[in-house]
């Protein structure tokens, strides 16, 4: 039995294209995979723990073995947290639109927590930095403009290197990318998008 973590990022819900697909890919994956659970994080009421200041010094108390006080080993013991949540899952679904040609901030907070020496990567003087993150991971992406090869606004687009070198630096290497875009447009070319996008998801889940 496999656990899919599937995090969701955007704040649409009910109006959102990525989530759309998403839940197309989630209800034929169940169907596909039914002993497997799917554990969802909407980043959007993760309740994440602020990483601040504070929460640095607890950081650095704790790797650099100083005597880290009550209140700071209970701050990192949240991050340690969310990041076994992340790291323990074996298959991996993003729900991620574009915002001002990058990610939407929650993504960056989700991202700031999680990516942590001894917990989703390491570092070794002679080998470099490994992750520590394994499993096949699936990224939909929603923008209003449209960023493919040709596009000629390719360069614009900061969402999906953001994204996937993130991935990449934490051991997910294994990513199917999906795109739905441009979601701004003729209400019909848009309905048109998203099915072509909904159809793909459901193939990619089938066999996912
Ligand atoms: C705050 C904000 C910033 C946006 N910035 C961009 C942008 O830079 N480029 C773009 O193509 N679309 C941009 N959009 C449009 C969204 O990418 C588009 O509506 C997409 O469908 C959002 O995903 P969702 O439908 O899953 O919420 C932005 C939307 C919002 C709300």
């Amino acid at each position: 039995m496999a656990r899919l973590l599937y995090v969701e990022a955007s704040p649409r819900k009910g109006r959102s294209h990525s989530i759309t697909v998403a839940e197309a890919f989630i209800e034929a994956y169940a169907a596909a995979h039914p002993g497997d659970t799917v554990d969802r994080l909407d980043l959007w009421n993760a309740d994440l723990p602020r990483f601040d200041g504070a929460m640095l010094d607890a950081k650095y108390a704790i790797l650099h073995g100083q005597a880290p006080s009550t209140a700071e080993q209970a701050a990192w013991g949240e991050v340690e947290a969310v990041a076994e949540r992340f790291k323990s899952a074996d298959k991996y679904l993003f729900s991620v639109p574009m915002w001002n040609f990058g990610l939407p901030y929650v993504v960056k907070h989700y991202i700031d927590i999680v990516t942590q020496p001894g917990l989703t990567f390491a570092f070794d003087p002679a080998s470099g930095y490994s992750g520590l993150v394994s499993g096949p991971a699936v990224a939909i992406y929603a923008s209003g403009g449209a960023y493919h090869a040709g596009s000629g606004a390719e360069a614009f687009d900061l969402q999906k290197p953001a994204f996937e070198g993130w991935l990449g630096f934490v051991g997910l290497t294994d990513v199917e990318r999906l795109t739905v875009a441009p979601t701004l447009g003729a209400a019909d070319d848009v309905t048109a998008t998203v099915a072509a996008a909904v159809a793909r998801a459901r193939e990619l889940a089938a066999r996912f």
